[in-house]
């Protein structure tokens, strides 16, 4: 390690005062009114340390990620094997150009070609998420030459433009961006789907498994009912698989096989960030069937671009991450890690009727619903009071979203377990006071 310093460069008062003057006041605030006005300094597989302890009764020093950043952490906080390459990969690449061909690009889109559902076989790379559902959302008006979009309600797919435009209205009204050709409809609800499915719609997009709107798993049968009412109407199916893709579920996607071993759909668009950064070096990709791209990119390859989506460095990285995620060892690893995980929420739900309302998931990505939302967002409290970072569903306060990193081992399981089986205890002991 070199000597310069790249953790507590100030002591954590000073950083939170030019946080809240510098990036964000209401957010300081918010954090402390949490008890959690705490900056995280070192950090390495599932753990990572805050600068300093606030109260003795808030977050320990040392906390463990549950929440890996939606699947950001999938590998861990600098898993060594991506650190490596990374460091490897520096003394030959940087960003390369947008404009121009690349190597990793290539090498990249045919390793996802690949692994995709089969007939998903072009990429167009960017570097966030909501990029990456803007460029999907993009290419189906492009083919479809129609303007329709339908979404979940309570489903997000990013703060940028079109992404926006599909999420609830808490998101995009502050903006004056309601737009009546976007329209959302209850997850799982096939009837009424194929309501708002008509002739002007030219996309539809879902998650998997929705995690902002609660980790709700649809019934059997759903997507397969969305395909064929897609196809119906010559609609494209965009499937945004940023946060249960990859593994996360077990098996590689959600969507083929994932939710329902026997339901393997195969979407027009298949939508991945968070984890495509390794947790090291952003990275989104927007992967389509090849009858797609005449469309979008006949009559001018450069209609959709982006400076640093698709960089060198990021493809490289990506690669490398894929080459892990995707062996059949690494996913079976989260199987038995799941089963464990999936076994030890429920028994405290089952200890605990009085707070739990429902268990629910599939590998590593489960929901955890209270009764109320303010009990959901004690319960995370709690939780982190414990070491176990979580958050509540931002558009469904009452359910916990848990996602420990896929990298996760059986004892590590075990102590997850055993310490929100204590927050629960504690809480429940507060609440009988
Ligand atoms: C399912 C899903 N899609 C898309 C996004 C947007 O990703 P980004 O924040 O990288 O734009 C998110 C972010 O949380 C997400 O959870």
């Amino acid at each position: 390690m070199g000597d310069k310093k790249f953790i507590g460069t100030l002591p954590q008062k000073e950083l939170l005062k030019l946080y809240a003057k510098h990036v964000n006041g209401p957010k300081v605030k918010l954090f402390k009114g949490f008890g959690l006005n705490v900056i995280p300094g070192e950090r390495e597989g599932i753990k990572f340390k805050i600068l300093e302890r606030v109260k003795e009764s808030g977050p320990p020093l040392e906390i463990i990620n549950c929440r890996s950043s939606g699947g950001v952490f999938n590998l861990g906080h600098r898993n060594p094997r991506i650190i490596q390459y990374v460091k490897d990969a520096l003394d030959w690449l940087d960003l390369g150009d947008h404009m121009i061909l690349s190597e990793w690009r290539a090498l990249l889109g045919k390793k996802l070609a690949e692994l995709m559902p089969p007939g998903i076989t072009k990429t167009t790379f960017g570097v966030s998420g909501g990029e990456a559902i803007d460029c999907a959302i993009k290419f189906s008006r492009a083919y479809t030459k129609r303007k329709g979009c339908v979404s979940a309600i309570g489903g997000y797919h990013g703060h940028t433009g079109f992404a926006m435009l599909t999420g609830d209205p808490d998101f995009k009204e502050n903006f004056l961006w309601g737009n009546s050709d976007f329209r959302q409809v209850p997850f799982g609800d096939i009837d009424a789907m194929k309501r708002a499915i008509t002739e002007d719609v030219a996309c539809v997009i879902l998650e998997t498994i929705p995690a902002t709107g609660g980790v709700l798993i649809a019934p059997e049968g759903y997507f397969a009912a969305v395909r064929e009412a897609c196809d119906d109407k010559g609609t494209m199916m965009i499937i945004d698989e940023v946060q249960a893709g990859l593994g996360r579920t077990g098996e590689f996607w959600a969507i083929y096989g994932g939710m329902y071993p026997n339901e393997k759909i195969v979407p027009d668009f298949m939508v991945l960030g968070k984890g495509m950064s390794s947790g090291i070096y952003p990275l989104s990709t927007c992967s389509y069937k090849p009858f797609i791209e005449k469309a979008v990119f006949k009559e001018d390859p450069f209609i959709h671009i982006s400076t640093t989506g698709g960089s060198d460095i990021g493809c490289a990285i990506a690669h490398e991450m894929l080459e892990i995620q995707s062996d059949p060892k690494f996913l079976e690893h989260v199987k038995e890690m799941g089963k464990l995980f999936g076994k030890g929420l429920n028994e405290i739900a089952d200890k605990n009727p009085d707070l739990i309302k429902d268990v629910r998931g599939r590998g590593l990505m489960w929901g955890v619903e209270y009764h109320t939302e303010t009990d959901g967002q004690l319960a995370m409290l709690h939780s982190i009071n414990e070491g176990i970072l979580l958050n509540y569903c931002g558009n469904k306060k009452d359910t916990l979203i848990i996602m420990p990193p896929l990298i996760v081992k059986k004892e590590e399981i075990e102590d997850i377990i055993e310490r929100l089986d204590r927050a629960m205890s504690n809480f429940m002991k507060l609440k009988k006071k």
